[in-house]
């Protein structure tokens, strides 16, 4: 453990099980179906990386990247696109792969969008969840753990772009941060 982690929160077991569990639940639920991932960058790619590995149906993958955070632990609502999709999504049946929902504003605006843009179905999917903050009520889809109110990093999830690389989720250290 690294000297900025307060305590481990989720390790890498505990992560993989949940994924293997969403990953059974998706072909589960998609039976016949295609799936488009689309993973929100960047805090999604160690979780996109390791779901669709234990994905075992036929699947696309993409990418976007948005921001609302600025460089703060709160979000600050207003949610700017910094990538686009890279292909076209009409008819699609969407599964947004996401590290953690918090306010619920980053999804309930792209939820939004791709149903502007004529996705067949968009469903959320979250390795972590932090129902206690939610400000915007969004379904959410695929939830690896709920969380209490903490700060977290690690397996994609930053501090000023810090941590993303720890194999584990930890609590990150208020002395970090304020
Ligand atoms: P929301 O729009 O408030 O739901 O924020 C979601 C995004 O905020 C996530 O995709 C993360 O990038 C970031 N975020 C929220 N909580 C945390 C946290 O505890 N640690 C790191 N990033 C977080
Ligand atoms: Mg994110």
């Amino acid at each position: 453990m690294i000297k900025d982690v307060e305590r481990i929160l989720v390790t890498e077991e505990q992560i993989m099980e949940a994924v293997q569990r969403i990953a059974k639940e998706i072909e589960k639920d998609y039976e016949g179906k295609e799936v488009l991932f689309v993973g929100l960058l960047k805090g999604s790619i160690a979780f996109m990386a390791d779901l669709i590995k234990a994905y075992t149906k036929t699947c696309t993958i993409d990418f976007m990247a948005v921001s609302s955070y600025g460089a703060g632990t709160e979000s600050s609502g207003r949610v700017n696109i910094i990538k686009d999709l890279s292909v076209p999504i009409d008819g699609k049946d969407i599964i947004i792969v996401e590290d953690i929902i918090d306010s619920g504003n980053t999804l309930s605006f792209i939820k939004a969008y791709f149903g502007a843009k004529n996705a067949n179905s968009v469903r959320i999917c979250t390795l972590l969840n932090k129902p206690s903050r939610r400000v915007v009520d969004i379904p959410v889809d695929y939830i690896g753990y709920d969380i209490e109110d903490e700060f977290v990093i690690g397996y994609g999830l930053d501090y000023n772009e810090h941590y993303r690389n720890l194999p584990y989720v930890g609590v990150l250290k208020r002395s970090i941060y304020s």
